[in-house]
This record gives structure tokens, sequence and C-alpha cells, in this order.
């Protein structure tokens, strides 16, 4: 059923009704639409614009159709221009006369305001849940690495050692972030558009408050046309979405290098690995290499949202039915990807000797040499020139630092003791780093405390 045939003297062109309807994509938003509906007429009854009877009737029909299409006796018919006509026609259908009530007082405009709101609003609420799954399994980590040492990396090189602890905890901190950006949003977007009509609001005296809070949101919105002309809250979404994704993207690219023959930090498990169909001796990163890949795709959402709404005059433009499609795509793809990131984090295995080996061979501890000079009078400028001749010195024999003998040190610098071994050690390294924030054991474990609490909250 076509909702607007009355003032058209012609059918519409095939291609122009293909090209105009938008069924195919939102017949995601049945539920909303639906679950709109009946809060919509439950207002209108309370209001005595319909009966008590009429809004039985109605809501009675929109449940029964909720119903079959989820268990699958009712099909979407794709030959409707939208999921609205959809519900409207099969509801008039069913219940005849008061089915033609429901539409009173609303617009398409506000309806679908309402729906996208109504849909993103849960998803918000998924993909915080998906981020904290994966920080549960970063936190373990944290837990389980207190005192496995690796070097820590500026421009990928070598720098100062920290433990796996330390490394994963910056992602914790990055997905926490991820996920009070969702909880802004989702109090922002709260909102509720009905009852703003096409976009002057309605004569009708509707009672917004009354169908805002039915459908759990803070209140209603307070001006009409913007009501049905933001998709602001699809943005801040997307950009949330974007940002989470880069997140991945940059724990996908160091898996992917820590994976690799020459680093052989990790070994992702053979159930989130794949073979190739020539080299029968690969066992390749492809999950994480898609996920990095797909980051592509959930920042061209955003890009494209941004671009369509850029010139649109107020209030509805139909620019605004391509929301759809990217808004349900970038939200696919981010849980999707971080379901299967966190279970491939959780089964991976860190080769901690191998990353332990790595930290003692690169001259991770070089800074805490200078700073052993420092505490023995030198001032850093000079110490750092000492240190810089120690490690040109051990690459030429190809030796770390702590094998050098005392001799040796004594002859570059003879403020050296036998005291800078103890002091240029892995461990003193680390466990010497404890003001908070820094890698050292205890200040590790007060903010794996802090972690626990907010995973609790
Ligand atoms: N399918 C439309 C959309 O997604 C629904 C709103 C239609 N409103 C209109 N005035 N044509 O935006």
């Amino acid at each position: 059923m076509k909702l607007w045939g009355g003032r058209f003297t012609k059918e519409t062109n095939q291609l122009v009704f293909n090209f105009n309807a938008s069924i195919t994509f939102d017949q995601k938003l049945f539920r909303q639409d639906i679950d709109g509906s009946i809060a919509h007429v439950s207002m209108l009854a309370k209001q005595e614009i319909l009966t008590d009877v009429e809004k039985d009737t109605i809501i009675k029909g929109l449940l029964s159709i909720k119903e079959d299409i989820l268990n699958g006796t009712l099909a979407i018919d794709e030959t409707q221009e939208d999921i609205h006509s959809f519900v409207e026609s099969t509801l008039i259908n069913r219940i005849g006369e008061a089915g033609k009530k429901l539409h009173t007082g609303r617009s398409r405009n506000d309806q679908v305001a309402l729906d996208m709101k109504l849909y993103t609003r849960d998803e918000v609420l998924h993909v915080n849940d998906l981020c904290k799954d994966l920080l549960v399994v970063i936190n373990q980590i944290m837990k389980d690495n207190l005192d496995t040492y690796m070097p820590g990396f500026t421009h990928l090189q070598k720098a100062q050692p920290i433990t796996l602890s330390h490394h994963m905890g910056a992602y914790f901190e990055m997905f926490k972030r991820d996920r009070s950006r969702l909880i802004d949003i989702y109090n922002r977007m709260n909102y509720s558009p009905i009852g703003s009509g096409a976009l002057a609001g309605t004569t009708y005296p509707l009672d917004r408050e009354y169908t805002a809070s039915l459908l759990g949101f803070a209140g209603p919105t307070l001006n009409s046309m913007d009501s049905v002309a933001d998709r602001d809250y699809l943005i801040e979404f997307l950009s949330a979405l974007s940002i989470i994704m880069m997140h991945l993207s940059r724990f996908c690219e160091e898996i992917i290098i820590w994976n690799s023959n020459e680093y052989q930090f990790v070994e992702i498990d053979d159930a989130y690995s794949t073979g190739s169909s020539i080299m029968p001796q690969k066992k390749n990163p492809d999950i994480a290499e898609l996920v990095r890949g797909k980051t592509g795709r959930v920042y061209g959402s955003l890009m494209s949202l941004l671009t369509t709404m850029k010139g649109l005059p107020l209030a509805y433009n139909k620019d605004m039915q391509e929301d759809k499609e990217l808004t349900f795509d970038a939200i696919d793809t981010v849980k999707g990807c971080l379901a299967l990131f966190t279970g491939m984090l959780a089964t991976m295995k860190f080769n901690k000797s191998t990353m332990v080996l790595s930290a003692k061979n690169g001259f991770t501890n070089a800074t805490d040499a200078a700073d052993y000079l420092v505490n023995h009078g030198v001032a850093f400028r000079d110490a750092h020139g000492i240190v810089g001749q120690l490690v040109l010195y051990c690459i030429e024999k190809g030796i770390a630092l702590d094998e050098m003998t005392l001799e040796e040190f004594k002859s570059i610098s003879p403020v050296f003791d036998s005291d800078i071994y103890d002091a240029i050690s892995l461990e003193t390294c680390v466990e010497k780093r404890n003001i908070i924030g820094a890698p050292g054991k205890v200040a590790m474990e007060k903010v794996i405390q802090h972690n626990e609490t907010y995973l609790k909250a």
C-alpha cells in the first residue's frame, strides 16, 4: 500500500519507485517501528484522540505483526516502499478501520527519526558490552603478566623495558575511554523526537513527555525541526565506532608484528588463524588483518554520513535515508570485529621467554645506565654521551651492556662501579619505575585494582 497516492494521477515509474524505496534495508527497524507505534497510540488514547477500544485493537494488531515477523509466518513484503508502509498496511489488512487511525498526529519524518534512535540506542549498549568483554580479557592478561618483561618500543625500535602487563594496560585505557564515549552519546541522544510531525509539530494535543517516558527516553526533544533533521547522534556513534576500530586496528597491527616469524612474541591459536592454499607451512593472522582492514570501511561510513548531511537545509530531506545502510553496516562490522578480536586475544599464547630475551638484547637499559651516572654526580648530557660510547662498544663486540666487564666499563668512565650490574638489570629497570602509570609491579597492582573496581561497577 502506498501512503501517499491521493494527489497523483499517474503511476510511479518503476525505476523511480525502486530508487526511492528503502524496505530492503530499513526492514531491520520493524521492532522499533512497532514499539514506537504502540507508544504513540497509547498516548493518543490517553489524550482522548483515539478511543480505548481503538487503541487496544491497534496494539493487538501491531503485536501480532511483530510476533509473526519474529516467528517467520509473516514475510516482509519488499514491494512496499519502506518498513513504515509495510507495518501500517499490514495492520489495516488485519484490523480494518481502526488501523487507518494509527498515523494520526504523526509523520514518517518523526517516525523514522524515532525508529533510528530506538535502534541505535540499543546498539550503543551492545557495543559497550562487547568493549567490556574485551576489557575483562585484557585485565586478565595484565594480572597474569606483571613479571613478563618485554621491550617497550618507540619508532618500532626497542626503547625501554616494560612488562606485558603494562603494554596491555595501554589498551585497557583506550577501550575504557571508548566506553565512556558511548555512554556520553547515549545520554545526549536519549530524547524522543516523536510528536514533531513532519517538521512543525501538530495541532493535536499530543503529550510528548508521556510518549517519551513510555519509550524510556529522558524527555522529548525541544525543537520539532531539529528533531526530524538531526542525525548528529548517528555521526557521533559512527565517530565512536571509528575510534574503537582505530584502537582495534593498532592492536591488530602489533599482534601481526608480534606473531611474525621474526618476532615470535605471540602465537595466535589455530582456531583463530588460517592457512595458505599453496604454502603448507603457513599459519596466517588473517583475523587480525581483516579487523585492521575493516577499519577503513567504518571510517568510510562516518565520512559518508558527514558528507551527506553537510549541505542539507532544514528540515527533513530524503538524502537522510542514506543514513541507514552505512550505520547498520558499521554497527554490524564493529560488533563482529570486537567479538572475534576478544576471542583471538583470549586464546593467544604469549612466548614470555622470547619477550624477555628481546628486552635483554636491545640496549633497553641504556637510559638506566645514564641515570646511574647521574646518581653518581655526572651531568645528564655527559652521561648520555658516555652511555652512547658504551653502546657503540657493545655493538662492535656483539654483546649486551651487562655482559661488559667492570674493567671495560671503567675504561669508558671511571665513575662505574660493581653496582652498575644491579642498576641496569631488567628487573631493576622495570621495578624502580613505580610511580602511578609506570610499569613497576607496585604501580601496576594499583592500576589493576582500579580496573577491577571499574569492571565491577
Ligand atoms: N525511508 C525514509 C527515511 O529513511 C522514511 C522517511 C520518509 N519521509 C518522507 N518524507 N519521505 O528517511
